[in-house]
């Protein structure tokens, strides 16, 4: 494998760094793990962060920070206009993507705000290889409509192709041909597909929609949030890029589209988002939404320091020492996984390992929440806080019914450099117990349900006492030990 450090002989991911600060973690009895989960209304998402022992909730805004960066952050210049921060973030991006202008925004989904709100028109549809949550309800927000079009392979949970994201070009040009061009608000492609298990998008295939696009008439939007997993992807899965520079693969990327935004809770391990776009007259028109939503223009809500160390982060990115790490260790939480028969989406993706919560808990009906249930339940088995990505995380059709997921998975994700090999073997290990124990997991309903995004807030209670049930049978098979 091209650049990529194991521990020869096995495939033992190897760390290319070194901790030089620390925060102490808590593990909980299994008695207070089963408690706090209750107390948080069995979301994931409202447990406190002192009652979780490793939080692989997400990869954003949580990832460690190089010494570099915080250096950088030392020399940020505060004020309200003109920073030379903003100019020096400005720089690099326009270094590394080849776009001449950028807008800053305070995160990923600010940016879809903004391209939605400039883009989208009531009933035009919006075309992508697939959602993610936050894309789709600006564009409902804006009266749009998505259609996803990823090619078959992405929604098996087990495949072997390297590129699961690719959109299915057929689809493409038919959905275009029965939208009409003038419909089509954007195609959108997401880099390392977030919701079907952190899966990357090859080269070919932006290349033949971004001509499809072109041809067309029709903008071609890219969500970067994921783009350093995606990079690391083309790198070792595509063997007509294995000696290309990861800035050169960027910048052929870039050049393909006609807005580039990003997460920087993601990419460039820091907070906050941007967009670029290459065109001025769209520069100009997104620009009047940035004062107000997100603050003046050279810092356009994020904070200064936060910006400097964006911009070295960013420039870390195109190192595959840097972007191999996330990768190579959900490899080895996966692999561990299959070792012991827990199914989870392959091949190992980005950002983090995607366990298949329709087979673990084939006895859970989608409408019990197979994939919240099972989150719930490996807090309580491990004190490791993960999140649902399935049905919960949809929302319900305008007629009150549920809109069931595609796939319902929980999401161990694996923060950038965080976690060390023997935390990834305690997950493994506990979710082994857990898929051991299986059929004690029960489903869950609401009982605090928000209209939009109820994900985030939303509370529910078990259909059985199985949660208690569930810490029970933890204290009788590991005795003493936590
Ligand atoms: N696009 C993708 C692909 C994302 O994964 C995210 C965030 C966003 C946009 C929105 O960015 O959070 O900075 O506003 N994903 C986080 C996650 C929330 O946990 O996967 P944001």
């Amino acid at each position: 494998m091209s650049n990529v450090k194991f521990l020869s002989g096995e495939n033992v991911p190897l760390e290319m760094h070194k901790v030089r600060m620390v925060q102490k973690v808590n593990l909980l009895p299994v008695e207070e793990r089963f408690k706090s989960m209750k107390e948080a209304g069995y979301n994931t998402f409202l447990l406190r962060n002192r009652d979780v022992f490793m939080d692989m909730l997400t990869d954003s805004g949580v990832n460690a920070m190089s010494q570099d960066q915080y250096a950088a952050m030392m020399q940020a210049d505060d004020s309200y206009a003109g920073s030379e921060t903003y100019y020096r973030l400005e720089k690099v991006l326009q270094d590394i993507f080849g776009m001449e202008y950028f807008l800053p925004a305070h995160q990923g989904r600010a940016c879809e705000n903004i391209i939605a709100q400039t883009l989208v028109k009531p009933g035009m549809v919006t075309i992508m290889n697939y959602h993610f949550t936050t894309t789709k309800a600006h564009i409902t927000l804006n009266g749009g409509v998505v259609e996803e079009i990823l090619y078959d392979e992405g929604y098996k949970i087990k495949s072997d192709a390297p590129f699961k994201g690719d959109i299915d070009v057929d689809k493409l040009k038919e959905s275009i041909k029965r939208n009409g061009p003038e419909n089509v608000a954007f195609v959108r492609i997401e880099a390392g597909t977030n919701l079907i298990g952190g899966q990357p998008v090859s080269m070919a295939n932006m290349r033949e929609v971004s001509q499809i696009c072109r041809s067309e008439g029709i903008k071609l939007v890219y969500d970067a949030s994921l783009l350093g997993d995606n990079l690391y992807f083309i790198k070792i899965r595509d063997p007509k890029y294995k000696d290309t520079k990861i800035i050169d693969i960027t910048r052929e990327i870039a050049s393909m589209m006609d807005i580039v935004y990003f997460s920087a809770r993601k990419l460039g391990s820091a907070r906050g988002g941007g967009i670029l776009v290459s065109d001025k007259a769209l520069f100009l028109k997104m620009r009047e939404l940035v004062p107000l939503y997100e603050g003046f223009l050279t810092y356009g809500g994020m904070s200064v320091r936060e910006m400097e160390a964006l911009a070295v982060g960013l420039l870390e990115t195109m190192d595959i020492d840097v972007i191999s790490q996330t990768p190579i260790i959900v490899e080895a939480l996966c692999n561990e996984l299959i070792k012991n028969n827990v199914p989870v989406v392959t091949p190992p993706g980005g950002l983090g390992c995607h366990v298949d919560a329709s087979e673990f808990c084939s006895h859970i009906p989608q409408e019990e929440y197979p994939a919240g249930a099972l989150a719930a339940a490996i807090f309580i088995a491990s004190g490791v806080r993960c999140m649902e990505r399935g049905t919960m995380s949809e929302q319900r059709n305008d007629d009150g019914s549920e809109r069931l997921a595609e796939m319902e998975l929980a999401r161990i994700a694996v923060p950038r450099r965080v976690f060390t090999l023997s935390q990834v073997k305690y997950t493994a290990d506990r979710i082994s117990w857990l898929y051991r124990h299986r059929n004690m997991i029960g489903g869950l309903k609401f009982v605090e349900e928000p209209k939009v995004l109820r994900f985030f807030f939303g509370r529910l209670e078990p259909l059985s006492n199985w949660p208690e049930e569930l810490a029970k049978q933890f204290r009788k098979d590991f005795g003493d030990s936590l």
